[in-house]
């Protein structure tokens, strides 16, 4: 086989951890130094070393290949200060070196996805405000059931991502465990001194069992699924602005630049960038099942299986920090279009659960009041009437008990604002809302 050393290998997907791998090589190298295992001077080669290629990288200069990015940065290390660089790998192996990396990694990508997830719910909390006074039809089974405010809708949103972000801050507690110094899997004779490179490299514990250590993936699967259940939510966004932008339902505009034309259909105005993500869930969905399926049935401990886990993580975490950026400029763009929303609520018969309401308030047991209703709706479709457009005769046809202050009942801003109940749809529930979710954003 030709390209052997490509199939082995996971140069040409691990080499984005060069970075961590020097920040982990150098606390290794302080901590050999500090428990007197490698002399004072060459430990500071080692880590001038390691300083000069990190600095090179930062340039844009590229490593040359290797099996992977530790042998790639050893054996760059040794070519340039000479053998003395193998004394790095004293009492530690590639086992524990690369669980450390995609730690350190993940660390930070954790706190980066968190702020733009963070920026997302601004945006969400902002177009709340702004249109704070929008009436819309809200769905059951994609049914028209009963008005809201378009804030509201938009702040459920919010809300999904607060779980999103929070769901973040506990695999961050899972991944800030140290491995390294686990060595191959049965840990080391040498007299290491793990807490110290646990305090250097920044890491809140050290782990338990050298055997679970290397082997364990568990808080890359945990990111990934993380990654999953947030484009998920994404997906359901996507969908709304889909509908809410077909004419049929014409509730809201965004900006050109987030759709596209079609080759033959000139009229066409199609919503790409939210079936582009919808689609995307499809693949890191995919990560997932990649790596839970990588992982399942791994007898202990390191395992090379486990250098397959990489590309998922990775994948995941770039296509949802990519939606993530296009969601969010999409989202500024966004623009309710007040006469549609109003129009689309003259369908559906939305106000019908507030006439069971009126009747219940009155005595009705919920359960007559919600028959009558449903004749009064039968009685409007066979004449083509909405129930604004009934007479008070004809609703007394139905029970005598209406008044004429049900037409109160009938209007979709007071329908709204009767919903004060927390959580409710009501302008000053929803107010409320706002300020609660405010204090959860940095
Ligand atoms: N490239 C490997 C990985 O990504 C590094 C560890 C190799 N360990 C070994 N015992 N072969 O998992």
């Amino acid at each position: 086989m030709q390209n052997f050393d490509q199939f082995f290998g996971s140069f040409s997907f691990d080499n984005r951890l060069a970075e961590v791998d020097i920040t982990g090589s150098i606390a290794h190298t302080k901590m050999l130094v500090k428990t007197k295992i490698i002399n004072p001077s060459d430990g500071e080669k080692i880590i001038l070393g390691l300083t000069s290629i990190l600095k090179d990288l930062k340039k844009g200069w590229k490593l040359p290949k290797e099996e992977d990015i530790h042998y790639a940065i050893e054996k760059e290390l040794i070519r340039r200060i000479g053998s003395i660089g193998g004394k790095m790998h004293t009492a530690r192996s590639r086992n524990d070196q690369v669980t450390t990396d995609l730690r350190i990694y993940l660390k930070q990508e954790i706190q980066i996805i968190k702020n733009i997830i963070n920026d997302f719910q601004k945006v969400l909390v902002k177009k709340a405000v702004e249109n704070i006074d929008v009436v819309m039809p809200g769905f059951t089974h994609l049914q028209p059931a009963q008005p809201v405010l378009a804030a509201h809708h938009l702040l459920a949103y919010a809300w999904m991502m607060q779980r999103d972000k929070e769901r973040l801050v506990d695999c961050y507690k899972r991944t800030d465990v140290l491995p390294l110094g686990s060595a191959a899997l049965a840990g080391t004779s040498f007299n290491i001194n793990r807490q110290y490179t646990a305090n250097f490299l920044d890491f809140k514990n050290i782990s338990e069992n050298s055997l679970d250590a290397v082997s364990d993936r568990d808080f890359a699967a945990e990111f990934v699924f993380c990654m999953s259940l947030t484009i998920l939510h994404l997906t359901r966004f996507c969908e709304e602005i889909i509908l809410w932008m077909n004419p049929e339902f014409g509730y809201i505009t965004i900006d050109d630049r987030f759709t596209s034309g079609s080759s033959i259909m000139p009229q066409k105005m199609n919503p790409d960038c939210a079936e582009v993500i919808r689609g995307k869930s499809g693949r890191v969905f995919g990560d997932l099942i990649a790596l839970l399926t990588i992982v399942k049935s791994l007898p202990l401990a390191y395992n090379r299986d486990l250098q397959e886990d990489k590309p998922p993580v990775f994948d995941a975490l770039d296509n949802v920090k990519m939606c993530l950026e296009v969601i969010i400029e999409m989202t500024e763009s966004l623009k309710f279009v007040k006469k549609n929303t109003s129009k689309s609520m003259e369908k559906g018969f939305i106000a019908a659960t507030e006439i069971a309401d009126y009747l219940a308030r009155n005595n009705v047991p919920f359960r007559v009041a919600h028959s009558i209703v449903k004749d009064i709706v039968l009685y409007c479709r066979e004449n083509s009437k909405t129930l604004n457009e009934l007479s008070i005769e004809e609703y007394n046809k139905f029970s005598k008990i209406f008044k004429r202050d049900i037409f109160k009942y009938l209007d979709m801003k007071n329908i709204v604002d009767m919903k004060t109940s927390y959580g409710g749809t009501s302008k000053k529930s929803v107010l409320r809302q706002i300020k609660n979710i405010k204090r959860k954003l940095k």
